[in-house]
């Protein structure tokens, strides 16, 4: 039997990317304020208005009104560390300094099955508990860190794109892999996983730091003979780590260019940071049709520096937005977008709402190639959606008043985006499902 479910609520979504336009300006931008949303077998089939009896679901449909709340699409975060809730806001280091404190010793005891899938059971649920939906993840080198995170996301139907991380050097013991190990663990782990339900494959090099030529080249081979795998790594994040780099690879012109040397880069290459590029390298990426994953809260508390999304745009790059807990210090979406809009700030670019929303959006689905199934309220996506209050709290709430006083709907959802996070969650659905 079909399952029907209809959500009333304000719905908001994007048919396209509003750019960097004034507020005024913005296209893309689709607003259906106290509207229906059908959703048959977990897959949005339409919207209608609601308030009038005619257009009322009849009762084949399980109704629940969301009424005065958002409706938006599930956020995706393309580049997030389930292991590193165990070090999220821990004081002190910039990037090589915070990896060696305190991260590389947490993901160490992700070597034990036990707390691997306790660890992804959590990390899991605190995506729903935010909001998001569908996420790029790293886990540890273990194989059963993987394996643990894939069982978690399928069990509650989510998509998700992760892989084994990669890493043979320059990392202390039961944090290493060997060249032929990893390359056995990936293939097992892409035939176990890959284009499993709503998963998929990436091959996850932790970054070039870590990883010898050899690994590198064998991560490209991986890339190349397995169909639609992903590749997820870190680029050009800290000032210290690039010239590391560049005594670790002098024939490479670039950080870039140490994971083009060893064909890391094509359409469905996710790079988290790409603070410091440059105009060749931003070409490259244009070029492969890699995207730079923008993490703002991590760039802001570990001090690595202020990505300039309008020289990326301007060379035609694609850019994401992304949370990079441990080093980011919520898992909120809202949070991130806010840090986003002060770090754009700070380089004269002032982002609206409809941009950064997009961005962890419909953006990063199209990004990721999965615009037909996530990132929209497209009739024939999956109904993964999180259902939001306007405002909580006195302060926002005073302030949500005054902008709905002033019927400008960008002023509205900029406060909302800024002041709000996880407290403002009202419910999330996978595939249909509620979550949270
Ligand atoms: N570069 C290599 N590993 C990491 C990591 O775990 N977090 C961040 N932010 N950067 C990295
Ligand atoms: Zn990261």
């Amino acid at each position: 039997m079909t399952s029907r479910l209809a959500l009333r609520g304000d719905l908001l979504d994007f048919t396209a990317d509003p750019g960097f336009a004034a507020t005024a300006e913005a296209s893309g931008l689709r607003w259906r304020p106290d509207h229906w949303l059908l959703i048959e077998d977990g897959h949005i089939i339409n919207a209608q208005p609601a308030g009038s009896v005619d257009s009322e679901p009849d009762a084949s449909w399980q109704r629940i009104d969301h009424r005065g709340r958002l409706i938006l699409p599930g956020f995706i975060d393309t580049h997030v560390h389930s292991p590193q809730l165990d070090v999220i806001a821990s004081h002190g280091g910039a990037l090589l300094d915070w990896l060696e404190r305190y991260t590389f010793p947490a993901e160490q005891k992700y070597a034990d099955p036990a707390l691997a899938e306790a660890g992804a059971a959590r990390f899991v649920e605190a995506l729903f508990a935010h909001g998001t939906t569908a996420a790029v993840v790293f886990p540890t080198v273990h194989k059963v860190s993987a394996e643990a995170l894939f069982a978690a996301a399928q069990q509650r139907g989510m998509r998700l794109i992760a892989g084994k991380v990669l890493m043979d050097c320059n990392a202390p013991d039961g944090l290493r892999d060997d060249v032929d190990g990893a390359e056995r663990d990936c293939t097992d782990l892409i035939q176990r996983w890959h284009g499993r339900d709503r998963l998929a494959y990436a091959v996850t090099v932790r970054f070039a730091g870590t990883s010898t030529r050899e690994q590198l080249a064998m991560a490209g081979r991986l890339c190349a003979a397995h169909d639609g795998v992903f590749m997820q790594t870190h680029v050009a994040e800290n000032t210290d780590e690039v010239r590391w780099i560049a005594g670790l690879f002098p024939e490479a012109r670039s950080y870039l260019d140490v994971y083009e040397r060893h064909g890391l880069l094509h359409p469905r290459a996710v790079l988290a940071h790409g603070i410091w590029i440059d105009d060749r390298d931003r070409a490259l990426l244009h070029e492969r049709g890699a995207q730079i994953a923008f993490c703002p809260s991590s760039n802001l508390f570990l001090g690595s520096g202020l990505f300039d999304w309008q020289a990326a745009a301007d060379a035609g790059v694609t850019v994401s937005i992304a949370s990079d807990v441990g080093g980011g210090t919520s898992l909120s979406m809202l949070r991130t977008l806010a840090d986003g809009y002060k770090v754009q700030s700070l380089r004269g670019l002032r982002l609206t709402a409809w941009k950064l929303l997009h961005a962890a959006t419909r953006g990063a689905a199209q990004s990721l190639g999965l615009a037909g199934e996530i990132g929209s309220l497209d009739a024939g996506c999956v109904a993964d959606l999180a259902v939001w209050d306007w405002a909580v709290g006195a302060v926002a709430m005073h302030r949500d008043g005054l902008a709905q006083d002033s019927r400008d709907l960008h002023e509205r959802v900029f406060a909302w985006m800024t002041l709000g996070d996880e407290r403002n969650l009202a419910a999330t659905y996978v595939a249909g499902e509620r979550v949270y």
